[in-house]
């Protein structure tokens, strides 16, 4: 049985025990790092540089959440880093996953290492959970995804990585949350790579826009389906853009846009996980809205009835 109040405790005191110079937290909005730095926070408050890293990436208002969120558990010293630009510029012409999340991985460290030189952190604590590196080879497994976490260390970091959060599930992650009044504890997962993961194919600011808008209608329609009864709400719901264009008509005008692929699943931990039903007429709200909003950028919507496995989560 998991003890949350121990495991706060133990956190604190290794954390204590370890770190003995300034830290830096990579702070990404998520349970995951959110949960690993208000623990670093409780444990070496004075010697810890809280950086979120802003990639351009994130969902619709995420950027002024966090910073809220993180002021609001008395976390001081914050530095956000506006980073798309630089993002954007070093994923240009890169379409294949993983080639992607080892360049987010690095430059993400990179960004780290250049806050390092500013604060003169010598560690550097992350939210990294048991299925981040169980899935990225863990020396047992093959690699299915390098997780962001995981992958993008490049072999040259000087900074000592932390990994308060190793042991842990999901679910106790969540439950760590609730625990410390966290309130992104009933949040559903979102990946360290963020939309990039969602935009299949070149990443550009304009594709990367239409997954941020299609995105926040998928979970505003969702959670509003599942307050009126119409639904469970799903463990995790968003929408990916697909670089696969098709005919279709706006008004009187031929169009040739994008997909939008529509993913819901229910799950315990994201091990697994089974495609959610969701009511045709919820279905069908989304797909006017997000070829309604998106005008043109895309024609196409479909709904994604993979289970994991054979299928992820995320389509990258
Ligand atoms: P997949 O797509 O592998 O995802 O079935 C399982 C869960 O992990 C999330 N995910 C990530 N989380 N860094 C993370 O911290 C990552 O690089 C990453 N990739 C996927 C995914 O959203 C799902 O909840």
């Amino acid at each position: 049985m998991f003890d949350v109040d121990d495991f706060v405790q133990e956190s604190i005191e290794s954390l204590q025990n370890t770190i003995d110079n300034v830290a830096i937290i990579a702070c990404s909005g998520g349970v995951d790092s959110t949960v690993a730095a208000v623990i670093a926070n409780k444990a070496v408050g004075d010697l810890l540089h809280c950086v979120y890293v802003d990639t351009g990436f994130m969902r619709k208002g995420e950027t002024e959440q966090i910073e809220a969120l993180l002021a609001d558990q008395g976390i001081k010293n914050l530095v956000t880093v506006k980073a798309a630009d630089r993002y954007f510029e070093a994923l240009k012409g890169i379409t294949e996953p993983e080639q992607k999340r080892k360049v987010i991985g690095e430059l993400f460290i990179r960004i780290f290492e250049e806050e390092q030189n500013k604060c003169g952190a010598k560690y550097l604590v992350q939210g990294t959970i048991a299925p981040d590196w169980i899935e990225s080879g863990g020396g047992v497994r093959d690699t299915i995804k390098s997780h962001h976490n995981v992958g993008g260390l490049p072999d040259d970091m000087t900074l000592e990585v932390v990994e308060p959060l190793r042991e842990l599930y999901k679910d106790e992650v969540r439950q760590l949350a609730r625990h410390l009044s966290i309130n992104v504890a009933e949040r559903q997962p979102f990946p360290g790579p963020g939309l990039a993961v969602r935009t299949l194919g070149e990443l550009t600011p304009e594709r990367v826009e239409v997954v941020r808008e299609s995105c926040a209608i998928v979970e505003e329609e969702l959670e509003k389906a599942a307050e009126e009864g119409l639904m469970e709400l799903p463990w995790q719901y968003f929408a990916a853009l697909l670089p696969v264009r098709s005919v279709g008509v706006h008004g009187d005008v031929r169009a040739y846009g994008e997909t939008v692929v529509v993913r819901a699943v229910r799950s315990m931990d994201g091990m697994s996980a089974r495609y959610s039903e969701i009511p045709n007429s919820v279905l069908q709200k989304i797909s006017t809205r997000i070829t309604n909003t998106v005008k043109g950028a895309v024609n196409r919507v479909v709904y994604d009835i993979t289970h994991k496995p054979p299928g992820t989560i995320e389509w990258e």
